[in-house]
């Protein structure tokens, strides 16, 4: 037991702990927005989506992808991430706290539910998830991989891949927030290494989606005609120097190639279908660490009137393209396209006309900085709607 009165704790911008009411409010709203979205009451659409397997599902895309498939489908999940316990005082980190409520709303809800604390890169974690399966629900029909992480440790050679947000072939001026000081700063970044963009593309490209996918083939866990779905982003041109164009955007080049090959060697033997959803840039712990990132998120609540959250993203991905294949949402590389209103050029016209005149002083004003705040804030749990921090609450959770 351990009960207390959490305050954020911060190092620069970054929260150092988290509120577990805060996180439990946060899955209580994004289940309800399910619910409702599916229809009054619990009533999970029939589909062939019984058992999903969510590498990456404690926060952000994977998490809200894990509640959509649950509370659309009422799917069984199983969930992988890599989180801290609460320790000695301390308290866990976010994505433990909101592991912790899915578990608890689910066991309301008569929902299985498994998860798996650990370093998803590694082969020890995909033996325990191969185990977990054939103990607990035989095989899987969905693969969401959702992993964002700064650095993989590679299985077989031992070494440590880190991954480096960096433009390629020339350096890349832009404006940006300096979330430290709230400072409206232009930033110079130097072009990556070659060296930099083969360690990017082995922590953020398909390399370790594969291993997963192959591994759960050759161990019989795949059901007939599963699919899989990996996240990417392609965002405005402001940000195409550092996120398309860079080392990152060459990891989600190799991540849709890993997408046409897993299609090509698992399809005819298994059905299996392989995709790359492309989704909106929203609030999440991997974005903000994004250079240029958080003064677009500044910018776009200005300029894009449904501006959806990952629950409303992953909404559309289960129910309207994995539940019903609504084709519409494919593009012509066959990528599924959550993020046309993003980039809608009147949408990215207003971001061009806002973004020159964004100055230290008038942040507050010409954007939603104090939103993009709140938002991250909310991530950890602080800041929440109808959360009493006054009030002890224990921080000595488990699910
Ligand atoms: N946030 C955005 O704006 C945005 C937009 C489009 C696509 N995406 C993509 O969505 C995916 C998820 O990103 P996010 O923004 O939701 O990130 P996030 O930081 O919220 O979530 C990352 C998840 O990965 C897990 N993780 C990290 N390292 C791990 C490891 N070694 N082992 C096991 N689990 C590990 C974390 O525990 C967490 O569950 C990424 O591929 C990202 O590029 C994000």
């Amino acid at each position: 037991m351990s009960l207390q009165a959490i305050t954020q704790r911060k190092r620069g911008f970054i929260c150092v702990n988290a509120h577990p009411e805060g996180c439990r409010r946060n899955i209580e709203r994004q289940v309800e927005r399910i619910r409702q979205a599916v229809g009054a009451g619990f009533k999970p659409a029939p589909t062939t989506m019984k058992n999903v397997l969510v590498i990456g599902a404690s926060t952000g895309y994977g998490l809200a992808s894990r509640i959509a498939a649950a509370w659309a489908f009422g799917a069984k999940t199983l969930g992988v991430f890599f989180e801290r316990a609460p320790k000695g005082g301390s308290t866990g980190t976010a994505g433990y706290y909101n592991t912790v409520a899915f578990h608890e709303q689910a066991k309301k809800d008569e929902l299985f539910a498994a998860s798996l604390n650990g370093d998803a890169f590694s082969d020890e974690i995909k033996r325990q998830a191969a185990d977990l399966i054939r103990q607990s629900i035989g095989s899987v029909d969905l693969v969401i991989y959702s992993l964002a992480s700064p650095r993989r440790v590679h299985p077989r050679t031992g070494r440590t891949h880190n991954a480096a947000l960096k433009p390629i072939g020339q350096p890349f001026s832009s404006k940006t927030i300096d979330l430290n000081t709230e400072k409206v700063v232009t930033i110079t970044l130097e072009p990556a290494s070659e060296a930099e963009i083969a360690d990017t593309v082995a922590v953020m490209g398909g390399a370790d989606w594969r291993m997963w996918m192959e591994m759960l083939a050759q161990e019989n866990l795949l059901a007939k005609g599963a699919g899989t779905v990996a996240y990417s982003y392609i965002g405005p041109e402001v940000t195409w120097p550092v996120y398309r164009d860079g080392t990152i955007g060459q990891a989600k080049l190799d991540l849709e190639k890993t997408a046409r090959d897993l299609a090509a060697t698992l399809g005819p033997k298994l059905g299996l279908k392989a995709y790359v959803s492309v989704n909106k840039a929203v609030v999440t712990q991997a974005s903000a660490a994004i250079p240029v990132v958080p003064l677009y998120l500044s910018v776009l609540p200005r300029v894009l009137k449904n501006n959806e959250e990952p629950i409303d993203q992953m909404r559309r991905l289960f129910c309207d393209f994995l539940a019903q294949g609504d084709r519409n949402l494919l593009d012509e590389t066959w990528r599924v396209r959550l993020d046309s209103a993003e980039l809608q050029p009147e949408v990215q016209a207003g971001i061009a006309r806002i973004w020159p005149n964004v100055t230290t002083e008038n942040l507050y004003q010409l954007t939603d900085f104090a939103g993009f705040k709140r938002a991250f804030d909310n991530l950890f749990g602080f800041n929440v709607e109808g959360v009493d921090y006054s009030r002890p609450c224990e921080t000595d959770l488990a699910w």
